[in-house]
């Protein structure tokens, strides 16, 4: 017979053990099921609806007097050929690729031949944002239409895409409100075909030096008001950080006393094999 002491210890420790397991078990189901769902940003889906009122489209004035209009055609002419658009938002680009959408396509491999878009992809992590995008969507024409694919899908994880699958990829008004840019601007390289371009436009720390200094200590601030956005990002620098010297920067502009920038960089081909010496023949 045990005694009662025993007994006691017994059952504590019985106790301790499954409820050590049950938590251990409890954490590994949570991992699991949050590796499994949708990845989602839901920042971005209370701001869907007044989106464009602030930052683009017809309704407003504003970014066409700032110059962000512009600044945005400019992005978008520089699209062509296989189109992947990373954080699309309410899809303010798509009526701006659909001009150049019914043009004669033909790529070969390493360069597109046209100024023609073959194919847009836009993915973005934030359900309302998408939901946005999907109407103006609806409201190009049908061929075009049928040409542009909407995705929700968080670009800091592994895009649902194959290697050297797009001619250029476009980030506008993203990186500054990634929680990882780098890793945004790694997948895009991995989804580029050699010879494509990258297409950035974001909030950048001006080189007006009293102007760079309000941004530097308003950062925390303005991060804090405006849905996570970093004022005084340094593209560039990000560029080369992520890309090393894959990419060479074909263009820059700046507007708005340096505090926006759009850069258009290329992605470097591939090392080619040296060509054969003619001595190799003899
Ligand atoms: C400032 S808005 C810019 C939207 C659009 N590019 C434009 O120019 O109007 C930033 C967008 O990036 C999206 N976003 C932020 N982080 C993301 C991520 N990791 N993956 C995909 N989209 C992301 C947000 O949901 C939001 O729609």
């Amino acid at each position: 017979m045990m005694d009662a002491s025993r007994r006691r210890f017994l059952l504590t420790a019985g106790v301790v053990l499954s409820s050590v397991l049950h938590a251990r078990f409890t954490a590994a189901a949570d991992n699991e099921l949050r590796r499994r769902q949708p990845l989602t940003d839901s920042r971005y889906d209370q701001w869907a609806a007044r989106y464009d009122m602030l930052n683009g489209g017809h309704e407003s004035a504003l970014p066409r007097f700032f110059g962000l209009e512009q600044l945005r055609r400019e992005a978008a002419q520089a699209a062509r050929g296989d189109v992947l658009e990373i954080g699309m938002g309410t899809g303010l680009t798509l009526p701006l690729y659909s001009e150049r959408m019914h043009l004669p396509y033909h790529a070969s491999p390493g360069s597109v031949d046209t100024d023609s878009i073959h194919r847009v992809v836009g993915i973005d992590a934030s359900a309302g944002m998408l939901r946005e995008a999907r109407r103006r969507r609806q409201a190009l024409p049908k061929a075009q239409r049928d040409q542009v694919t909407l995705l929700q899908a968080d670009a800091s994880e592994r895009l649902p895409f194959e290697d050297a699958s797009f001619d250029v990829a476009v980030m506008l008004y993203v990186l500054s409100v990634a929680d990882d840019p780098g890793q945004i601007l790694r997948e895009s390289l991995r989804v580029l075909r050699p010879g494509g371009h990258i297409v950035v436009a974001d909030h950048v720390r001006s080189y007006l030096p009293l102007v760079a200094a309000y941004q530097n200590v308003t950062a925390d601030a303005v991060r804090a008001l405006s849905k996570g956005c970093r004022w005084n990002l340094d593209l560039e620098r990000l560029l080369h950080v992520a890309a090393g010297d894959q990419i060479q920067v074909a263009s820059r502009k700046r507007i708005l006393g340096g505090t926006v920038e759009l850069i258009i960089a290329r992605l470097c081909l591939p090392p080619q094999p040296a060509p054969a010496s003619p001595l190799a023949r003899l």
